[in-house]
């Protein structure tokens, strides 16, 4: 199965993600994730996406674009994957598109896009938390840690993201229609949009999810 995972930041693309990944024993992809990282690091691509990253701006498409690559044709992907945020422009999934003709891999098989109303995802932004050493992601009040600050899972002091401050998530919501939308009717016309309603419950949600995608347990 290889899967996109779309929509505007908060929508929930990496809950949804991280639940399929688990269930369907394929890996999640995240360009976020990856970039975080690199910035935690320090390494070459981290320095020089930190400024992009914080101003809620695109990493240049050419960087994104080769760190995608060199993940999607490694062996941990062969089998299948979610990616989760990338492609985010129509440069980034023309190059997708032409990585796929070159590898002869038959290519995506569902673009999911997770809708949810702009006032609903300032929401989910300002109360989520998320442990930088596994990645796990809560919400103060939707989901929250069974013990305040620290992960379920490594128990991990929980952190708020750098982009989450209020006025880069209406910065990275402006990017968002203006630079990623595109990709709608970019896949629309290819056949491979499917929209989930995402409001509610994240379980309900992850049920949707998997009827949507026809698998089995929905
Ligand atoms: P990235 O990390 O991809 O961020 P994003 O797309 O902005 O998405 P988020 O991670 O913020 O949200 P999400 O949809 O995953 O929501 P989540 O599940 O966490 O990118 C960050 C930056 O990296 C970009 O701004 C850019 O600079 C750069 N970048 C990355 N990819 C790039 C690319 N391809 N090209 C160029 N630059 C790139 O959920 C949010 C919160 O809501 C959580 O607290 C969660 O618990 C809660 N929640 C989830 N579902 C529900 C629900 N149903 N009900 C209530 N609460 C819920």
């Amino acid at each position: 199965m290889r899967l996109v995972f779309f929509g505007a930041p908060g929508v929930g693309k990496g809950t949804q993600a991280q639940r399929l990944a688990v269930q369907e024993r394929i890996p999640q992809v995240s360009t976020g994730e990856i970039l975080r990282e690199s910035v935690k690091q320090g390494t070459p691509l981290g320095l020089q996406a930190k400024g992009y990253m914080e101003s809620g701006k695109l990493v240049p498409d050419d960087v994104v674009i080769g760190l995608a690559r060199e993940k999607l044709t490694s062996q941990e992907c062969s089998r299948g994957y979610i990616l989760d945020g990338f492609p985010r422009t129509v440069a980034q999934a023309e190059a997708l598109d032409r990585m796929f003709q070159e590898t002869g891999s038959p290519g995506l098989d569902h673009v999911v896009s997770l809708d949810v109303p702009n006032a609903e995802i300032i929401l989910r932004l300002s109360g989520r938390r998320s442990c930088p050493t596994c990645q796990t992601v809560y919400h103060i009040a939707h989901d929250p840690p069974k013990r305040e600050g620290h992960c379920d899972k490594c128990g991990g002091a929980l952190v708020q993201r750098a982009d989450d401050k209020p006025e880069t998530v209406e910065a990275r919501l402006k990017v968002f229609d203006q630079q990623t939308k595109p990709l709608v009717e970019y896949y629309q016309k290819r056949g491979l949009l499917r929209r989930v309603d995402s409001t509610g419950d994240i379980n309900d949600v992850y049920r949707r999810l998997r009827k949507i995608l026809g698998l089995a347990g929905a």
